[in-house]
């Protein structure tokens, strides 16, 4: 395992089945009663350049549950490279805490923390990916399918994001076949396109990229949306909402996967955008599953990097 955790694409297929495994064991053992203190004494400091709930909390419990301490440390405080230097700050955290989770706007600036901090570094979203909603997400799938993903249709219908840039990594890693629809001009940057279909090649799976979302969908396994515009990116609001309605996750959609598909979102969701209620609280959903997952996936990754 690496100091840090900035990206599925850093980590082997080997690394990232550890994590599974370890977050399904860690979740029993929460389940049944409690996590042993494997973070006794021990704190994580939580940058946040932007708003989160499920991140936030889950990071907050997570640390709890296994007996150490976070510290959630809001825009206005730090400034990241406004009233101080990344390198100065990653040096002072240094020598308060065990672990940084940061979430930003530029991914450079996660990249410049883990630089400059002698203490692992986890990514709590950037604009280029979320690893940690990656690992959640192949862990909710994983529990779905009962272990048995390789060769899964994993369909991602949207903005390809840094929501799709996770997913379609740890699809390919894993031997998950990724297909991704979205409005031309809106798509997954070229360069994670690059490393994914390198990946998928390795563990033989295979990466589309389609414009026509009801196609992309025939035989999917999972359906997977997020919202239309990104924390970041809310100027463009209006010139979104008119491009994206064909790509809404809605019954007529969902009708052309498998009839044992499930959705996801990593939340939050625009009910009425990029997905229906009816698809939202219907039976295939696995929304609030899949956000409960991101606790006992992000204790696996703190446990691996601080325990
Ligand atoms: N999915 C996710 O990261 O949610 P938050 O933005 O609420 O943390
Ligand atoms: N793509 C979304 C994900 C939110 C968890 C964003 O970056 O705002």
């Amino acid at each position: 395992m690496m100091k840090d955790f900035l990206a599925i694409a850093d980590h082997s297929p080997d690394e990232i089945r550890h994590l599974l495994e370890l977050a399904v064991k860690l979740k029993s053992e929460h389940q049944k009663g409690g996590n042993k203190p494997i973070l006794k004494g021990k704190a994580l400091a939580m940058v946040f350049q932007k708003p989160s709930l499920r991140t936030r909390v889950s990071f907050e419990m997570g640390m709890q549950h296994l007996g150490g301490h976070a510290l959630y440390i809001g825009p206005q405080e730090i400034g990241l490279g406004q009233r101080e230097s990344i390198a100065d700050v990653a040096r002072v955290l240094d020598g308060y805490v065990e672990g940084i989770m940061a979430r930003v706007f530029a991914h450079q600036h996660v990249l410049e923390l883990a630089k400059w901090a002698e203490k692992p570094v986890i990514n709590g979203l950037s604009d280029y990916n979320h690893p940690c909603q990656g690992l959640a997400d192949a862990l909710t799938i994983y529990e779905h399918y009962k272990a048995k993903i390789k060769g899964l249709k994993v369909v991602f219908v949207g903005d390809g994001n840094n929501v799709a840039v996770s997913l379609m990594h740890v699809c390919a890693k894993l031997g998950m076949n990724f297909v991704c629809a979205n409005p031309e001009g809106y798509d997954i940057v070229s360069s994670a396109v690059e490393l994914g279909k390198k990946f998928a090649k390795e563990s033989g799976s295979t990466i589309e990229l389609l414009h026509d979302p009801l196609m992309a969908v025939e035989g999917a396994d999972v359906i997977y949306t997020d919202t239309w515009t990104s924390m970041g990116q809310e100027e463009e609001t209006k010139k979104r909402e008119a491009v994206f309605p064909p790509y809404q996750v809605n019954a007529a959609l969902l009708k052309k996967a498998k009839p044992t598909a499930v959705v996801m979102h990593c939340l939050p969701a625009h009910r009425g955008q990029e997905i229906t209620d009816e698809v939202a609280d219907g039976p295939q959903s696995l929304l609030f599953p899949q956000a409960h997952n991101r606790l006992h996936a992000q204790k696996a990754i703190l446990v691996e990097l601080m325990g």
